[in-house]
């Protein structure tokens, strides 16, 4: 039999190898942002149209190309900045791979224009599927600029996996702000379909924080910065008020990278313990420098990811430094640092407290508030066994989320309903042996179980008892106020609208760019739900009215928790944008539990929730109450 193996075509292989580095527009955003970085740019313009699909286009005043190497970085593994393997422990750029531009030049039509400050006149090239179509000499400034157009448009299956405009959007802002984020030094702008989105004058780390992130954290910043031999940190967390419900704000830059790591992120969050709660996110930048040869950044092919030599000593320093910080900032004047006791030795978290620091401290009404139990700040000495068992810590922390709507899907029943049901239907299954009935009955699609006239109480300002003929049951006040919500929120944004009640004051509400991008996206929707939101400037907004449900005084609040929300939502591909502002909506307006409520209100909500469509789940599958049957209830006094 003929032998059967081939090489692949270079556009092919290309083509191949493009789709690690470039999966969407935001990653050739990514790319050439950092391409622009890397060649001293202090200016540094980004446009894009049709989100990114139709064009991602950087122009940069840095160092240019030669009309050779112009050519050359286009070719798979053409790199000026690294020579050998060695190279990479003492990387300093942002590139290094060689392989970018050869990517995009697969999947995309490519027109770069490119001149040294030293040449007369620069370099036109037009490349399109690995294939140079045009090179010429041309007149241009110095500097360069790419422009990558009509993204895939040789490999129509990956244009197809592209998501809406809105969310390729998202991504792109996303990169954008990493990377603006961790070089305030540049200018950077952001222009959408000739909107201007972004603006970033060159200033220090806070002003760049306050201008991309929003005005309302200037004043709610704490720096934090500490230097040692090994390694250095600084950048600043958002003061306790500032965190969110929604992981949003968090930025980890390592060597001016922008990383993810759920492992430092634990550290962070370790040091917030006890100040924030349990299911919210403080706000966060902060930049770790240290030997390249402590790290190996090349471990994935976005360089999002990488690995520290000696992770431990990474986390136990970021934790003791954030701590520090809160401390000076008299946000706590706990200073046990819990610390490995191989880092005891680095310098920074040996450095003594100043005395003046700590009395200021001590004397302050905040360190009162903290040192003592039962106090709502009070602060617990660290878990000596945290370090070692970080990880289920962070599960811990991650199964806390369970106060935010779970996010499966709605075709009847979620995972959690279906196991409940086959753990009542196990129960159920009577093998004649004389085993209890189910603790709970649970019976779908009931309707009008409770008397109007029913005397109801309210058990720890949570749960509503209520009689029924077989028993009574217990009632979710939240759950149910969710349900209720999400029925009449989905009949409205099909049918008639929710009437907005009109604000006596009409409340601002400054955003970031981002997030003012989402809410303007988010409009229409909202306003047939009772939100009358006006635009009012740059990235600001007017509620002028909010359906009745929503307290005067909380408009604001509602707003920014409804976005923190929906992006929490916003990575579901299964809803739809108008299903993912629904759940949103009836999972935030709902009372929570805590709340009291009066015999009316229990009424209320109690003969609203069997006038559901289907009075017994929320949206996301929870029960919204339990039935407790007379009969089970003999049987357990042994009857
Ligand atoms: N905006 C730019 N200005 C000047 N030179 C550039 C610019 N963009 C790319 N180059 C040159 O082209 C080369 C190839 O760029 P490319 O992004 O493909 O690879 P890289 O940046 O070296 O590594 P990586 O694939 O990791 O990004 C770079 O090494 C650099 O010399
Ligand atoms: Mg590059």
């Amino acid at each position: 039999m003929a032998d059967i193996i081939q090489l692949l075509p270079d556009n092919i292989a290309n083509q191949i190898a493009a789709g690690e580095v470039i999966q969407r527009p935001a990653s050739a955003v990514k790319e050439l942002l950092e391409n622009a970085v890397d060649a001293g740019a202090t200016e540094v313009k980004l446009i894009i149209q049709d989100a990114g699909k139709a064009l991602v286009q950087v122009i940069d005043n840095g160092k240019g190309m030669s009309e050779t190497d112009a050519r050359m970085s286009f070719e798979r593994h053409a790199t000026s900045k690294i020579r050998n393997i060695d190279d990479l422990f003492h990387i300093r750029t942002m590139g290094f791979r060689g392989e970018a531009l050869a990517s995009i030049a697969a999947v995309a039509q490519v027109e770069l224009k490119s001149k040294r400050a030293e040449d007369e006149t620069g370099t036109y090239i037009e490349i399109e599927n690995s294939l140079v179509k045009t090179q010429e000499p041309v007149a241009a400034a110095n500097g360069t600029s790419i422009a990558m157009k009509n993204l895939f448009f040789n490999v129509p299956a990956r244009r197809n996996f592209l998501k809406s405009n809105a969310a390729e959007t998202r991504h792109i802002i996303d990169e954008f702000i990493r990377v603006a984020l961790s070089f305030p030094n540049i200018f950077f702008s952001l222009a959408n379909g000739g909107q201007q989105i972004f603006h970033l004058e060159k200033g220090s780390l806070k002003q760049r924080i306050v201008q991309v992130l929003g005005p309302q954290y200037n004043a709610r910043l704490v720096a934090v910065q500490e230097k040692t031999d090994y390694l250095n940190i600084y950048g600043f967390v958002g003061k306790p008020d500032t965190a969110k419900k929604t992981r949003g704000d968090q930025y980890f830059f390592v060597n001016n990278r922008f990383i993810r790591s759920a492992y430092l992120n634990h550290a962070v969050m370790s040091a917030f313990k006890e100040m924030i709660p349990a299911d919210s996110f403080p706000l966060y930048t902060l930049f770790i420098d240290l030997d390249p040869a402590q790290l190996d950044i090349n471990v994935h092919p976005t360089k999002q990811e990488i690995k520290f030599e000696d992770e431990k000593i990474v986390y136990a320093f970021v934790q003791a430094t954030v701590k520090h910080a809160l401390a000076q900032f008299s946000i706590t004047p706990t200073l046990e640092f819990d610390l490995d006791p191989n880092i005891q030795s680095l310098d920074a978290l040996n450095k003594p407290f100043t005395e003046d620091v700590q009395d200021a401290a001590r004397s302050s009404d905040l360190y009162k508030d903290f040192s003592q139990k039962g106090q709502a700040h009070f602060i617990q000495p660290t878990d000596k066994t945290e370090l070692r068992h970080w990880k289920d810590f962070f599960e811990k922390d991650g199964s806390q989320s369970t106060t935010r709507p779970p996010l499966e899907g709605d075709e009847g029943r979620s995972e959690k309903f279906e196991s409940l049901l086959d753990q009542l239907k196990k129960q159920d299954g009577s093998d004649g042996s004389n085993t209890l009935p189910p603790a709970h009955q649970y019976t779908p699609f009931a309707k009008q179980l409770v008397d109007d006239n029913a005397l109801l109480f309210q058990l720890h300002s949570t749960y509503i008892v209520a009689p029924t003929a077989r028993g009574f049951m217990l009632i979710h006040q939240q759950l149910a106020h969710e349900r209720i919500l999400y029925e009449r929120f989905a009949a409205a944004a099909t049918g008639k609208s929710i009437a907005a009640q009109r604000s006596l004051f009409p409340v601002t509400l400054q955003l970031s760019a981002a997030d003012a991008a989402l809410l303007q996206e988010l409009a229409t929707d909202l306003n047939q739900l009772g939100y009358l939101i006006e635009p009012f400037g740059a990235n600001a907004f007017v509620i002028q009215g909010t359906p009745a449900d929503v307290s005067a005084g909380n408009e604001k609040l509602a707003i920014e928790n409804l976005l923190e929300q929906f992006k929490h939502f916003s990575s579901d591909l299964k809803f739809s944008r108008r299903e993912k502002l629904i759940r949103s909506l009836a999972w935030q307006q709902a009372i929570k539990p805590g709340t009291g409520l009066s015999l009316e209100e229990m009424r209320g909500l109690t003969t609203d929730l069997f006038k559901c469509a289907q009075p017994n789940i929320t949206a996301s599958g929870n029960p919204t109450y339990i039935e407790f049957k007379k009969d089970y209830l003999e049987q357990l006094f042994k009857r």
